[in-house]
């Protein structure tokens, strides 16, 4: 059993995830603790190269299940060569976007069917999972508006347009009701500070799991 402890970090565009996670980071380095910041797609080389296949906007027409396999494939190579050492080291893992992205970007919004989905994750995971999952929520034309701004090639994903991006948001609304206990939704509209300290609450509760 591993002695760290594994927390995601998600929700559509534009939420704030990346700043809220190097707050998060910061606050905890602060407290003695040695985090690993990492993400999805991406997070180690191999994974990083299928990240820059997915994301960027001059990089292929992928249909769900491709995309689901590319997701899948990454997230595999995330867990074995950075993850899990990791969390087998004692660290505290944060990862921006994980499994639940996969279940709201290619099952609720492209439509892959969500036991095809499962069976990728359990191939890639086994029975691993976040203990929390901080989910930020809001407004799509807020969040895309907020992504727009930051330009650069990472565009695939946010220019599928705001129906794409509404089913996303429902995705996540259920996937947090569904599992309450590790899914954590917060409002995404408050300042940065606010949701700093809602964020940190929650990994409070977590964190004596690793005492
Ligand atoms: P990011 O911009 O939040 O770093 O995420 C990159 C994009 O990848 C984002 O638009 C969501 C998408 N994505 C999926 O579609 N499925 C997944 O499983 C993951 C991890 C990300």
């Amino acid at each position: 059993m591993a002695k760290g402890i594994f927390i995601s970090v998600e929700g559509g565009e534009g939420g704030g995830k990346t700043s809220q996670i190097r707050m998060l980071g910061e606050k905890l380095t602060s407290m003695g603790h040695v985090p690993l910041l990492t993400r999805e797609p991406g997070g180690t080389p191999g994974a990083e190269a299928i990240r820059k296949l997915l994301v960027e906007s001059s990089n292929g027409h992928w249909d769900g299940l491709t995309e689901a396999l590319l997701h899948t494939a990454a997230r595999r190579e995330h867990l074995v060569n950075a993850v899990w050492p990791a969390l087998d080291a004692g660290k505290i893992v944060i990862s921006d976007r994980f499994a639940d992205s996969t279940l709201a970007y290619q099952g609720y919004a492209h439509g892959v069917d969500k036991s095809v989905l499962a069976t990728l994750y359990s191939l890639a995971a086994g029975d691993f999972k976040p203990r929390l999952t901080v989910i930020l929520d809001l407004p799509v034309e807020v969040g895309l508006a907020r992504a727009a701004g930051r330009g650069g090639k990472e565009s695939r994903y946010e220019s599928l347009g705001c129906q794409f991006h509404e089913r996303v948001r429902q995705g996540f609304c259920e996937i947090a009701a569904a599992d309450p206990g590790r899914c954590k939704l917060i409002d995404a509209t408050q300042d940065m500070d606010t949701i700093h300290q809602a964020i940190l609450a929650e990994v409070m509760k977590v964190l004596p799991a690793i005492a």
